[in-house]
């Protein structure tokens, strides 16, 4: 939420912070902007409103400008509406400080009105403004640079990562940390940050993450100068680490019309690399080198707790009922965006392992969870994580990377489908230490050829994409699922409102009668049921019925042969019948995010920068 790329080195800064903030802009597009320092040593600025293309053309029309230091910010509106004004950077009075932030200062009205009150002006109706007013405030009072860039960034209360340059110090790029992600990249005679260090270019060999509360001044002269400090002042000696295990963000969508459809189409090769080297099939058992090293303290945890929010909540509750239903495992399951004081019972949370899943690793509701959990409890804290290094990866105790590779697409596919696997792979070895292991033969046997089995799924594109034509005019869809299928009637219903902006509400089947039903209505609503050939399949069959009888339009979306489906439906989409239950998801889910896409398609819609959303959202 809000991408934050600065540079400082030798040649063009400008084009540098623009190709890092195409590869941010999947963290907001309402606005992008650049602060420069000129080879006078002047500050310089650019801004525009929409995608980061726009903010390049106005740089490229600035010929010959040299720049070896810069700060640049794409924008996920929080605070003040999306035009110029609120664009990032933000300047002082003196219009000698530039700041980008990504966070939200919960005190800024406070600050506002006291800086207000000591004189300064402000240009903007943003929460970040104030940042660049209390740096130019503390100068004023007589502090050097770094006491008042520290004095400032003590006074905020919320979320922040900040990067700021200043005419006054024309040579430094002046970071600070908290809550929000920021990363140092260390090239050669170059200095990168970002707020996710998957951006940084290839010759970035070296990335120091800066942790909550630190603050770093970076110079370049013969040498890299990078000083790291608490916000007490003290200096704290930083070990950069290697930039090899950290993903890459590669902007090429080869053949596919969106980064969306591309990424649902790697499902089959994500899932296999989810599997490789973890499953040993001949002794079905399950190997986890993230989980084996705390083996010890996982077995004394009675309890296994889920917190995620999103999608990757919806991907939680599938595992939650993997716990239960196919290990017998006591378990729980909390929305980390709706996670309180009120949901603390400490006598559970000391007792269980608790898994943290987010494919970003960064959501501020996830991070805020687990701190709530840390404070309250002695649970032993692991992360179901996709980006490697992420704040939450570095966090948690242990965990299971998702290996989904890098999603770029804001609605998430590939990493849902990922999620489940690894949160199923961590149960069943959970399980395994603890005498639930999974039963039957099916469960391994068909994790041998899941990959092919949602390939087979995603044939259905084609069909899918002509159902969805006669289907733009529906106002409002309702996603309809029982057990292990209502997860993914909430995850197809949230696919479509992400893409496709159109009303639609996900529910158990089986509440359909229990209100839904009221909702039937020809012209405007078209129900979507999911279900699988389980022992349920007729009671959800006569669900269909009591549908059809209201004259309502029913898209089916199971195992089942055409035949056993009734007549009058509209439609009927299968997925591949697997004889373990457990592995259902992975072939109907591609159907639901395929049948959003199609949809949003047909419809014209921004599929990978959904208006208003933001892929990874690091405020409360
Ligand atoms: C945002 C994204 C969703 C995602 C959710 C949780 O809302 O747009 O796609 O599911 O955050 O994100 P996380 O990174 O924690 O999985």
């Amino acid at each position: 939420m809000c991408g934050i790329f600065a540079y400082l080195g030798s040649v063009k800064a400008s084009a540098k912070i623009i190709a890092g903030l195409q590869k941010l802009e999947y963290r907001g597009y309402d606005s992008a902007g650049i602060a420069m320092i000129d080879s006078q040593g002047k500050l310089q600025l650019a801004k525009s409103v929409g995608y980061v293309s726009k903010l390049k053309k106005i740089l490229e029309s600035r010929k010959n400008a040299n720049y070896r230091l810069a700060i640049g910010h794409t924008r996920w509106a929080t605070h003040g509406q999306v035009n110029r004004r609120n664009a990032h950077p933000h300047l002082d009075c003196s219009r000698q400080i530039a700041v980008v932030h990504n966070g939200v200062i919960e005190n800024f009205q406070e600050l506002k009105t006291q800086l207000i009150r000591q004189g300064h002006r402000f240009r903007s109706s943003t929460d970040s403004e104030v940042i660049g007013h209390l740096i130019e405030e503390f100068l004023n009072q007589g502090l050097p640079f770094a006491a008042a860039f520290r004095r400032a960034l003590q006074s905020l209360v919320g979320a922040w990562a900040v990067a700021t340059i200043s005419s006054r110090r024309p040579n430094t790029l002046w970071l600070g940390r908290f809550s929000s992600p920021l990363a140092i990249g260390l090239a050669d005679k170059e200095v990168y940050a970002s707020s996710d260090a998957r951006a940084f270019p290839g010759k970035v060999k070296k990335i120091i993450f800066l942790e909550d509360g630190q603050l770093a001044k970076i110079n370049l002269g013969q040498k890299q100068k990078i000083a790291v400090f608490n916000l007490d002042g003290r200096r704290i000696k930083h070990q950069p680490i290697g930039k090899k295990s950290i993903g890459k963000i590669n902007l090429s969508r080869g053949k596919f019309d969106h980064f969306m459809l591309k990424e649902i189409f790697e499902q089959p090769a994500a899932i296999a690399r989810a599997l490789s080297g973890r499953v040993d099939f001949k002794k079905r058992s399950i190997v986890l080198g993230g989980l084996e090293t705390i083996k010890g303290e996982i077995k004394k945890k009675k309890f296994l707790g889920l917190v995620a929010c999103g999608t990757s909540y919806h991907a939680a509750m599938i595992g939650r009922l993997f716990a239960s239903g196919g290990l017998g495992m006591p378990s729980w399951l909390a929305n980390s965006s709706d996670y309180g004081p009120l949901d603390i019972d400490a006598y559970t949370l000391g007792r269980s392992s608790v898994f943290y899943v987010s494919q970003s690793g960064e959501t501020a509701d996830t991070l805020a969870g687990l701190k709530l959990i840390e404070k309250h409890s002695k649970a032993l804290n692991l992360g179901i994580v996709n980006v490697v290094g992420s704040s939450l990866a570095r966090r948690v105790k242990a965990g299971v990377y998702t290996r989904a590779g890098v999603e770029i697409g804001v609605a998430a596919s590939k990493t849902f489908l990922n999620q489940i696997m690894a949160i199923i792979l961590a149960e069943a070895y959970i399980g395994q230490l603890q005498r639930h292991p999974i039963s039957g033969r099916s469960f391994f046997s068909g994790l041998k050829t899941l990959d092919k089995k949602i390939a087979v799924s995603l044939k259905k594109s084609p069909a899918i994409r002509k159902m969805t034509r006669r289907l733009t005019n529906v106002d409002s869809f309702m996603f309809l699922g029982r057990h292990l299928a209502y997860p993914l009637a909430l995850e197809g219903a949230l696919k479509l409102k992400e893409i496709a902006y159109k009303f639609s509400y996900g529910s158990p089947l089986g509440e359909l009668k229990h209100g839904p039903l009221a909702l039937v209505d020809r012209n405007n609503v078209a129900v979507i049921t999911i279900f699988r050939k389980d022992p349920d399949w007729r009671k959800s069959i006569s669900n269909i019925q009591e549908i059809i009888a209201r004259k309502g339009r029913v898209i089916v979306v199971s195992d089942l042969d055409r035949r056993e489906i009734p007549a009058q439906v509209e439609s009927a989409i299968s997925f591949p019948r697997l004889n373990s239950l457990w592995l259902a998801p992975f072939v109907a889910a591609p159907i639901l995010q395929l049948f959003a896409y199609h949809l949003a398609n047909h419809l014209g819609r921004e599929i990978d920068k959904p208006r208003y959303l933001a892929k990874s959202v690091t405020v409360i």
